[in-house]
């Protein structure tokens, strides 16, 4: 046995059950609660469910405290775009799609991440049935799947298969993130309300929507962080 399957399997007893062992994680359906949780998932995880995480996902990503995480928050939503998706992956209902639209930051005294999805979308019919989303950043050899995951509807057919991306199960959230995802954010949506044109105060938002598809706004409760170590701030937060 190699040196790192031998402390991997210091870490994890013999023959681990990963999620039906005792110490699985809870997974927040957004209905079966609404305990407010801390943001450092391993903790919560336990050794076991997080070595078992990381072996089954086969990643470098690490856990990110909300106040170290590193973002050029325009760019990011802007250029390279964000994977929003919205479903339970162990009912093996969800779905994904491209989202450039969003914000980020503090609402409630709870970092949040906010996402606006037209009610034509396919995924908009999973984001008001289930209580979860998730939202991930890939690097730039995934842009073609981004494109196409934002150009076609899940509603036609296996888009997710088609892109070539994994869906995998979160730490936290019924809501799946996907493999090769460099920056992972599990959220609880708290709050949904739709945009309404008679409060555009500038006139010119409106040209945005000439179907008059206006979006629905979700804020979701950012209840863990998984990122490659470039998303974290070296030496801490503020
Ligand atoms: C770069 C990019 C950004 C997008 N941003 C959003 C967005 O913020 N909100 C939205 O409703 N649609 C957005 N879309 C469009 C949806 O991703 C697209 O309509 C998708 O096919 C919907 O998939 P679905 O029907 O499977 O939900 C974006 C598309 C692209 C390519």
């Amino acid at each position: 046995m190699g040196r790192r399957r031998k402390a991997f399997a210091r870490l994890v007893p013999a023959r681990p059950k990963c999620w039906t062992s005792r110490r699985r994680p809870r997974i927040l359906s957004g209905i079966r609660t609404t305990a407010r949780l801390d943001h450092e998932s391993p903790a919560r995880l336990g050794l076991s469910g997080w070595a078992c995480w990381r072996k089954e996902n086969d990643v470098a990503r690490a856990a990110i405290p909300f106040h170290e995480l590193l973002v050029k928050t325009h760019q990011l939503w802007d250029e390279q775009w964000l994977l929003l998706t919205a479903g339970d992956f162990q009912e093996g209902r969800f779905n994904a799609m491209t989202v450039g639209w969003g914000s980020l930051g503090t609402m409630w005294g709870r970092p949040f991440a906010q996402v606006v999805v037209r009610p034509t979308r396919h995924t908009y019919g999973l984001m008001e049935r289930y209580g979860t989303f998730t939202l991930c950043a890939f690097s730039e050899e995934y842009r073609p799947a981004l494109k196409l995951l934002g150009t076609r509807s899940g509603r036609d057919g296996d888009k997710i298969a088609a892109s070539g991306l994994t869906p995998v199960r979160s730490t936290l959230v019924a809501a799946p993130s996907f493999a090769e995802a460099d920056l992972i954010l599990e959220c609880r949506k708290v709050y949904s309300d739709d945009i309404r044109p008679a409060r555009f105060l500038d006139p010119g938002i409106d040209t945005n929507y000439p179907l008059k598809d206006y979006h629905r706004f979700y804020f979701g409760e950012i209840v863990a962080i998984l990122g490659q170590p470039g998303y974290r701030a070296a030496g801490g937060g503020q």
